[in-house]
């Protein structure tokens, strides 16, 4: 994207804030996009990565925002949505990683509780640790010893498991020996394996990074695809797991899957593209509403006293009734799933704050 399209980012987005911080020592961009605050302080995870450009950076956060709000809003809980984001330059150094997260700590801390984090693609609990050094109370996920719920990954595995479950149903597949692709072994994608795998799924991975998909390797019997083979597999249920974007006009006419559930943000590519499933007959789970389980069972437990075992059952049930009502009221309008699980969420928001 060009200096115009930054722009165009900042002026047609629809969410309320967006707060930039040039980190001066190590040549980052802080970003927080703030999308609603409607229901309560923002809350979302922080992805750590390098980007193509500044524009690209703002806009990845002001997507990753609105799925929270989507997110916290179908999870019936009194937050908004926000999401930040830390644009590494290409040429970062590793041992600044300490340094520029209790910075960014900083950041949070200043806003005072109008935006909340939480861990995200490329920060993990004990980045979080770091950050509340300075940006408690407003820091999520923590390591356990730190006083935390830790990695929100397992749960929102549970979620993606619980989903692929209420997509069967609706298809009239029985789980065992229905055939799941993952796209993606990273730290949703591995555990949605193996919850897969002791339910009788016959699972297929693609991962693009050896020393992950070697780690799988060692405790699983699945079978590997090659990445750019990924789309065109004959499989049930694709399931992305990895990075946003993935669902094309380039892709979709590729999948020979008969739904596609999976945990990775910003599924589709163009919002168009929700209409090129459906035309082809391709049940999509919405990735707001499969993909809310992470933050739903930390922010319970480390909120309302949920053990995590409550915490699990909890998001196995929301997600499991709320696909289920998307999938019926998307059959009974002609709508996309999309635009069904739209229409949900508008109306949770204009609902207000729930009473806990
Ligand atoms: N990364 C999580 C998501 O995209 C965000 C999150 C995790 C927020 C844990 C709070 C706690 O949904």
């Amino acid at each position: 994207m060009t200096d115009m399209a930054l722009e165009t980012a900042l002026a047609t987005w629809d969410g309320e804030l967006m707060v930039s911080h040039y980190d001066h020592p190590t040549g980052a961009w802080m970003l927080i996009a703030v999308h609603s605050t409607r229901l309560g302080p923002a809350v979302g995870g922080t992805r750590m990565k390098a980007y193509a450009s500044l524009a690209a950076a703002v806009h990845d956060a002001q997507q990753l925002a609105a799925g929270m709000t989507y997110k916290l809003a179908l999870s019936g809980l009194p937050y908004g949505g926000g999401k930040a984001v830390l644009a590494l330059p290409p040429t970062f150094d590793p041992a600044q990683r300490a340094l520029l997260l209790r910075r960014f700590g900083h950041l949070i801390a200043q806003l005072g509780g109008l935006y909340r984090t939480g861990p995200d693609v490329g920060t993990s609990p004990a980045d979080m640790d770091l950050i509340a050094e300075i940006g408690a109370p407003y820091v999520f996920s923590r390591t356990v010893g730190a006083g935390g719920a830790g990695d929100s990954a397992p749960p929102t595995a549970v979620g993606v498991f619980a989903g692929i479950q209420a997509t069967c149903a609706a298809l009239g597949l029985p789980l065992a020996g229905t055939r799941v692709l993952v796209q993606g072994a990273g730290s949703v994608g591995s555990r949605l394996l193996a919850l897969l795998q002791v339910a009788g799924a016959q699972t297929l991975v693609s991962e693009t990074d050896p020393a992950a998909l070697q780690r799988l390797r060692l405790d699983a019997s699945v079978t590997v695809i090659e990445p750019a083979a990924a789309y065109a597999t004959d499989c049930d249920i694709f399931a992305p797991c990895a990075l946003g974007g993935v669902l094309s006009a380039e892709t979709i006419p590729q999948l020979r899957c008969r739904a596609v559930v999976g945990s990775a943000n910003n599924q589709l590519a163009q919002p168009a593209d929700a209409e090129r499933l459906r035309a082809r007959n391709i049940l999509y789970a919405p990735d707001y509403v499969i993909s809310l389980g992470g933050a739903l069972a930390i922010i319970g437990q480390e909120t309302l006293g949920w053990s995590r075992e409550e915490a699990e059952r909890r998001v196995a049930s929301a997600i499991t009734q709320t696909l289920t009502e998307v999938y019926a009221s998307a059959r009974d309008t002609g709508a996309t799933t999309t635009a069904a699980a739209q229409a949900l969420t508008e109306r949770r928001l204009a609902d207000g704050p729930p009473s806990l």
